[in-house]
């Protein structure tokens, strides 16, 4: 393995990189800034001043959390899929500039004029693009790398490529099972040990669980991001882009689309702190309820409009199969995002949307409505038909635990 680069040897690097060279014409006055934000690779602006680019290098481990072991060929994974998507929703991909085998890196294009879709959610910032560039780039994707589009063969040998096993075992050990026994990496504040104490009594419910476990592992349904967060997205008031993908398999499609509405979810209970007034929440909270329905409304016509446009017509005949389809996707979503949100209360990995509410009180009642809202989509799961069902059973669920006011 290659040495872990640091501020210092990375402009060596670039200074001895072809790429690197012509990249930056001169590589005078070039400077380095390691970014901390994230906790699984080493990332380093580099700059002249002009222009600009990551260095985003893989290491054997996450370099935040060493005990967490990961193979470093997920460097050409997450190039090899950038290609990908850049191929299908080119203006929603970050440009990838090039891949060094044998340094575990990739070389990104440095979107410094956007900020991550999660802290501008914190914020109550509204971006009024942002439900259409991600319905878009969901179906675009999905679409495109699924069995209503591609040729068998051509299908199978991407599964082959995008396995992705140590990655995935990672999210079935944290989002699918440990949330949902007694395990020693949860944690959650005792304000809500009821509430999962019933959550994980609940048998019904923690077959429901099982279930979508069981579609995560076996369901190859098309190239899913697989961490598809507001973490994972940079935006700004014009520009929504994707950046990430180093989770990417094949995988249920309902998980894409879950994943990112859970985090819409997280944050619309987040908002009882970070909207000081009532009005202001009440407004918020109605805007990311809008951006639950058109995000998947945008989806689900765009995904349709391609199956009509270019759908394998030959494979798939009869029409009828499509709502079909696509209401056993919503019913996914349903599901995978309700495992979302609650291994983001109460597993490993918290969201900073609840994480950073200081009071202790407030904290826990935000808490406590994410997990209602998850428990009334996982029980709705299997009869759902329609968005407006999911996006009503998030407005109408209320937290067990009264906020501090
Ligand atoms: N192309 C980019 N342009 C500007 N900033 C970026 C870009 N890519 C990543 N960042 C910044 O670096 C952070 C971490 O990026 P990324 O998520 O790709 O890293 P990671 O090591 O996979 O971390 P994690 O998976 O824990 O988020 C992002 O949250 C963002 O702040
Ligand atoms: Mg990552």
């Amino acid at each position: 393995m290659s040495e872990p680069l640091t501020t210092q040897t990375v402009l060596d690097y670039i200074r001895g990189s072809a790429e690197g060279v012509a990249h930056f014409g001169s590589t005078e006055g070039l400077r380095a800034e390691a970014l901390t934000e994230g906790n699984v690779n080493l990332i380093f602006r580099v700059t002249n001043g002009h222009r600009s680019l990551l260095i985003k290098q893989a290491l054997p481990h996450s370099w935040r959390y060493p005990d967490f072991k990961m193979p470093v060929d997920r460097a050409g994974l997450e190039y090899d899929v950038l290609q990908l998507e850049t191929r299908w929703a080119p203006e929603h991909t970050v440009r990838v500039y090039w891949h060094d085998e044998a340094r575990h890196l990739n070389a990104i294009e440095d979107l410094d004029q956007h900020i991550v879709l999660r802290a501008g959610l914190i914020a109550g910032r509204e971006y009024p693009n942002l439900a259409r560039h991600i319905g878009r780039f969901m179906a675009q994707t999905l679409f495109h790398t699924s069995d209503l589009y591609l040729p068998s063969a051509e299908k199978k040998h991407l599964v082959q490529r995008f396995t992705n096993p140590v990655m995935c075992k990672v999210q079935e050990d944290l989002v699918f099972t440990q949330p949902f026994t007694r395990h020693p990496n949860n944690r959650w504040n005792p304000r809500l040990d009821q509430q999962v104490a019933a959550l994980h009594a609940n048998a019904a419910l923690i077959s429901e669980v099982h279930s979508l476990k069981q579609a995560y592992l076996a369901h190859a349904q098309a190239l899913l991001h697989n961490d598809l967060h507001s973490g994972s997205v940079l935006v700004n008031a014009v520009e929504t882009r994707v950046i990430d993908p180093e989770f990417a398999f094949f995988g249920p499609i309902g998980h894409d689309v879950g994943s990112y509405l859970a985090n819409l979810v997280l944050n619309y209970a987040g908002h009882e702190h970070h909207s000081a007034l009532g009005a202001t929440r009440a407004r918020y909270r109605s805007w990311l309820l809008e951006q639950i329905r058109e995000t998947w409304t945008t989806f689900e016509a765009e995904f349709l409009r391609l199956w009509e446009t270019e759908g394998n017509a030959i494979e798939w005949p009869e029409p009828t199969y499509r709502a079909r389809y696509l209401r056993d996707v919503l019913r996914d979503t349903a599901g995978f995002g309700a495992t979302e949100i609650v291994r983001r209360t109460i597993g490993l990995a918290h969201v900073a949307d609840l994480d950073e509410i200081p009071n202790d009180e407030d904290r826990a009642s935000a808490e406590s409505l994410a997990l209602n809202v998850a428990v009334a989509w996982l029980t709705m799961r299997p009869t759902l038909t329609d968005i407006h069902q999911l996006v009503s059973l998030t407005e109408t669920a209320r937290p067990d635990l009264a906020p501090s006011r």
